[in-house]
């Protein structure tokens, strides 16, 4: 994959991108920058195309025109799975029958992440984790797995 060394440093690049669906305009000619590390919020009305750009981003639509990077890489025609881009959902969704900690580290053994490292990387999730519920409910789940491990093969 070619690096555009002059925009390495902008983790999101749009530019020029629109989206139509038929004769509907629903992202129009929208240029902006994200840097590494920046907070970057998209704030409109209903229907302004926050949803669709974000799609575009995440590689689940493709722009109708425009240029979409990554860290200085054209990805405008990547497929969503070749993307280092994560997505929350407004309404969540997380794997009912794993628990939390399985959740947690579903998308890093998927990414190939493997053993101690797994559990590195989750446990410094939970430590970033400022509601204490919440905290005591990842260390439950995550003792609960623990003790049913020997059972099912591993998975780590
Ligand atoms: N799959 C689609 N097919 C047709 N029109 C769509 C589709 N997705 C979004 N739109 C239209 O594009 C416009 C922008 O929608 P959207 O990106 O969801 O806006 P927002 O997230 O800002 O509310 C709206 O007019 C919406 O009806
Ligand atoms: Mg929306």
């Amino acid at each position: 994959m070619e690096v555009n060394p002059r925009v390495a440093e902008v983790d999101v690049r749009l530019v020029n991108v629109t989206k139509k669906f038929g004769d509907a305009i629903a992202v129009d000619a929208i240029t902006l920058d994200v840097s590494d590390g920046e907070f970057f919020t998209l704030l409109g009305p209903s229907g302004c195309g926050k949803t669709t750009t974000l799609r575009m981003i995440g590689g689940f639509e493709q722009p109708t025109s425009g240029l979409i990077e990554l860290k200085g890489v054209d990805v405008t025609f990547l497929p969503a799975h070749e993307r280092d881009v994560n997505t929350v959902f407004q309404s969540y969704a997380l794997f009912p029958h794993l628990t939390i900690y399985e959740n947690v580290a579903f998308g890093l053994r998927r990414s190939g992440i493997k053993g101690d490292e797994i559990k590195r990387r989750v446990a410094r999730r939970w430590s970033s984790c400022s509601s204490s519920a919440l905290r005591s409910e990842f260390l439950h789940n995550s003792q609960a797995v623990k003790h049913s491990a020997s059972p099912s093969p591993a998975r780590s």
